[in-house]
């Protein structure tokens, strides 16, 4: 370290507001790139500034590559090998490049456009779960979680009798306070899921994605384990913890939420702008050195892993016109939730039409709908890689179900 350097820091993460990033990088981002101490030892950096974030993840300096990264809070699951051919969300071009192309396809706006009946469909069969489970029920459980994790099994194929497995995999993986058993628990379920799964398709594709990858020829089949696993842990999380999020935040926020349904046109704007208030990854994306280098006018170390916090760089007031104001009329939506750069979320076209479909749906549905409990008992995602709450109760009157 240079005399310039800051004191080594541990990753923000408790947050005040359930709506706001850890009230810790505030601070932090006054000062610039911090230097951050990691739970396992080492000491790598901290980008909490919005320019900072996009130049970082555009900087070819930089590798996603598993085997060089290291978790920047306290937790038993760490992969330090690098990954499975086909896993390519941890892996650099070309054969990030590779893999990614042959998936694009299927996550164009186009495409996501054709798949609008089918959210629709799905979701209005949500509400009916919803409604029937009745006032008090858990808007987690019972809409949330399911309307994402079941577009995604439609899109690539995944039979309806695995998703719930398949769903509490993904969250045991995304929780980083998950036991090593529990963690090869998971590991092994969604193992046997996609063993079953992939060879039968390969000798006789079926309907949807995987199907029509087999039919381009371009993967076997280890690979095509790995893509498919791929998506099942960006596709079956994510969506759900920003759409039930979305919810509370609209609960809490009653002026924006009577905007949105008197001026149905702003409802774009509005899922921009709710990705960028609630920016859902917990921990940032992370990255790491190939080669000494200088960022952001300090010298990073090659091997140093950089945290981008993304929810700090959303919140940036060089950046945005009064960050921490959640304004579905802000025309300016260049915000970092879903990432930026070679790695920008490959399902974001998909997310933001399932959340729009979602909020809309849901608020017609049940006008009258607010929180079953006061809102400091809502319990959050604390733990997960994906931040949300863990439960919503709802309620509405009767009659406006
Ligand atoms: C609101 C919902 C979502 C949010 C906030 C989100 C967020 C993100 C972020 C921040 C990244 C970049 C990570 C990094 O740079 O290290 C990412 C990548 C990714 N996301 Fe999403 N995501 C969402 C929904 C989805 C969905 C529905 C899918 C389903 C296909 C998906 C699949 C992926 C994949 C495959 C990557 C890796 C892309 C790559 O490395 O090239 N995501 N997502």
């Amino acid at each position: 370290m240079t005399d310039t350097e800051p004191a080594p820091v541990q990753l923000p993460t408790a947050r005040s507001c359930p709506f706001s990033p850890p009230d810790g990088y505030r601070p932090l981002r006054e000062e610039g790139l911090a230097r951050l101490s990691f739970p396992s030892g080492p000491v790598g950096w901290l980008v909490t500034r919005h320019s900072e974030a996009k130049a970082l993840l555009t900087d070819p300096a930089f590798s996603a590559r598993q085997e060089g990264l290291v978790p920047p809070v306290p937790t038993e699951l760490h992969y330090a090998a690098p990954a499975e051919p086909g896993a390519f969300a941890k892996t650099d071009d070309p054969e990030h490049g590779h893999y990614r192309k042959l998936l694009t396809g299927f996550f164009t706006v186009r495409r996501v456009r054709e798949l609008l009946p089918l959210i629709e469909r799905i979701t209005r069969e949500q509400l009916d779960v919803l409604a029937a489970a009745g006032p008090g029920a858990d808007l987690v459980e019972h809409f949330a979680v399911p309307v994402p994790s079941r577009v995604m099994s439609e899109l690539v194929g995944i039979p309806e009798t695995e998703r719930a497995a398949l769903q509490r995999h993904v969250d045991a993986l995304g929780k980083i306070t998950s036991t090593i058993p529990e963690a090869i628990d998971a590991i092994t379920g969604l193992g046997e899921f996609l063993g079953g799964f992939v060879p039968p398709q390969l000798a006789q594709p079926g309907e949807g994605l995987v199907g029509d990858l087999v039919r381009g020829g371009k993967v076997d089949d280890k690979e095509l384990m790995n893509l498919v696993s791929t998506l099942i842990n960006g596709g079956f999380d994510t969506t759900g913890n920003m759409l039930a999020q979305g919810v509370f935040a609209l609960l809490q926020h009653p002026d924006q939420l009577a905007l949105l349904r008197e001026r149905p046109e702003l409802s774009d704007g509005a899922v921009e702008e709710l990705l960028r208030y609630l920016t859902i990854s917990h921990y940032g994306a992370s990255r790491w050195a190939l080669t000494d280098t200088e960022f952001a006018g300090q010298q990073v170390k090659e091997g140093e892993v950089v945290v981008v916090a993304l929810g700090a760089a959303n919140r940036d007031p060089e950046r945005f016109a009064e960050p921490d104001r959640l304004d579905l009329t802000r025309d300016d939506h260049g915000h970092v939730a879903f990432g930026h750069g070679a790695h920008q979320c490959l399902g974001q076209h998909l997310a933001r039409t399932t959340l729009a479909v979602a909020w809309r749906e849901l608020f017609e549905r049940f006008p009258s709908l607010h929180l079953a409990v006061p809102a400091e008992q809502i319990t959050m995602r604390d733990d997960y890689v994906h931040y949300g709450p863990l439960t919503l109760p709802v309620t509405w009157t009767e009659e406006s179900a």
